[in-house]
């Protein structure tokens, strides 16, 4: 790859919109939880849990993944594994991060939902503190679990809803369509939470669709099947539904045979705004830098334009003040013009 694309994608400032922070727990630091924690493990060692990793599709995955998360037991579990991913993050030049937690993957082993929100919140300031990192966090229902779970789950939450920005929708999804979580969408809504949705991952167009006309989602997690629907397409580029489309997570789930056949240049050159982003980058093989550079190696027609617009687009589609974006632009131009014309 060209030097300077690479420094440029290395050093651009970017949002990370669309990370499960339990994607992000590293199979070393599973290890070291369930031996504090004295969770016993399916697996001997790292290295056997590690060539579990052979994903066909995201419910052979989502299998792997609710396991490992069976280790996180305590606030300070939650601190570490959230520290981690914002070292990780920063590092990259994530200058901020939008991530998912999934807190019914813990409240039914029995943990108080207050240790997992405190937990992470604790993170997310030190790494504002640590590194200037703004983080928020987006609670995510499990679709495969009933509507009336999320409600609970929802009420459960709120007395800490000054520590969310929003919620999504993950999991399962083909057979678990956006409309079964209307009513609590709907709820959300009221209580002034932002809405997003995983939505064409797996699933129909269709899908998509429903998340916008009946969550009322402001970004379409993955979306990468709305190019099934041209009239979709136009949609979305109109209205400019931020897309947060994760390649390498696309690969390892068989949504594309390849990172050559991903068809985020397709997206781009229907001017959607797409962002790029890890998913979850301890089972699939990277954080969002090296997400970053294999789709760039492995699609030779996206330029350094192209991965400036990504950037912008990220921050576009971020929840934060226009103050803030504006800000981000600038710093981004900066490292445009020191990296580009030296
Ligand atoms: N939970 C974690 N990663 C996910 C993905 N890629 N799709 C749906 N649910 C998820
Ligand atoms: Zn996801």
């Amino acid at each position: 790859m060209d030097p300077k694309l690479e420094s440029l994608l290395r050093q651009m400032p970017k949002a990370e919109l669309h990370l499960h922070i339990e994607g992000s727990l590293e199979p070393e630091m599973i290890f070291r939880l369930a031996e504090r924690n004295h969770v016993k493990l399916a697996y001997d060692s790292v290295e056997a849990l590690r060539r579990a990793y052979a994903f066909t599709d995201l419910q052979s995955f989502l299998d792997i993944y609710y396991a490992g998360a069976s280790v996180l037991l305590k606030a300070e579990d939650f601190f570490d594994l959230a520290f981690a991913y914002f070292q990780k993050a920063a590092a990259d030049n994530v200058v901020h991060a939008e991530i998912f937690f999934d807190p019914q993957t813990h409240t039914a082993r029995g943990v108080p939902i207050a240790a997992v929100i405190e937990g992470l919140e604790h993170a997310c300031r030190r790494a504002h503190a640590e590194w200037g990192l703004s983080a928020k966090l987006i609670l995510c229902f499990l679709r495969h679990l009933r509507e009336d779970e999320a409600m609970a789950t929802l009420e459960e939450a709120l007395p800490h809803r000054k520590h969310f920005i929003g919620v999504g929708l993950d999991s399962s999804e083909r057979g678990h369509p956006p409309e079964k979580f209307a009513r609590v969408f709907a709820r959300c809504r009221e209580a002034g939470l932002h809405v997003v949705a995983h939505a064409g991952e797996e699933g129909p167009p269709e899908y998509i669709r429903n998340a916008l006309d009946l969550l009322k989602a402001e970004r379409i997690d993955h979306g990468v099947r709305c190019v099934e629907d041209p009239a979709l397409v136009l949609r979305l580029a109109r209205e400019r539904v931020p897309l947060t489309v994760c390649p390498l997570s696309n690969v390892k789930l068989r949504v594309f045979p390849s990172l050559a056949a991903h068809n985020l240049p397709a997206l781009l050159a229907a001017g959607l705004c797409v962002t790029i982003n890890s998913d979850d980058p301890a089972y699939f093989g990277g954080y969002v830098v090296q997400n970053y550079l294999e789709t760039f190696g492995a699609l030779p027609q996206l330029t350094a334009e192209h991965a400036l617009t990504l950037a912008r687009n990220s921050f576009e589609a971020s929840f934060v003040p226009a103050a803030e974006k504006a800000r981000w632009g600038a710093e981004l131009e900066a490292v445009r013009a020191r990296v580009m014309e030296h």
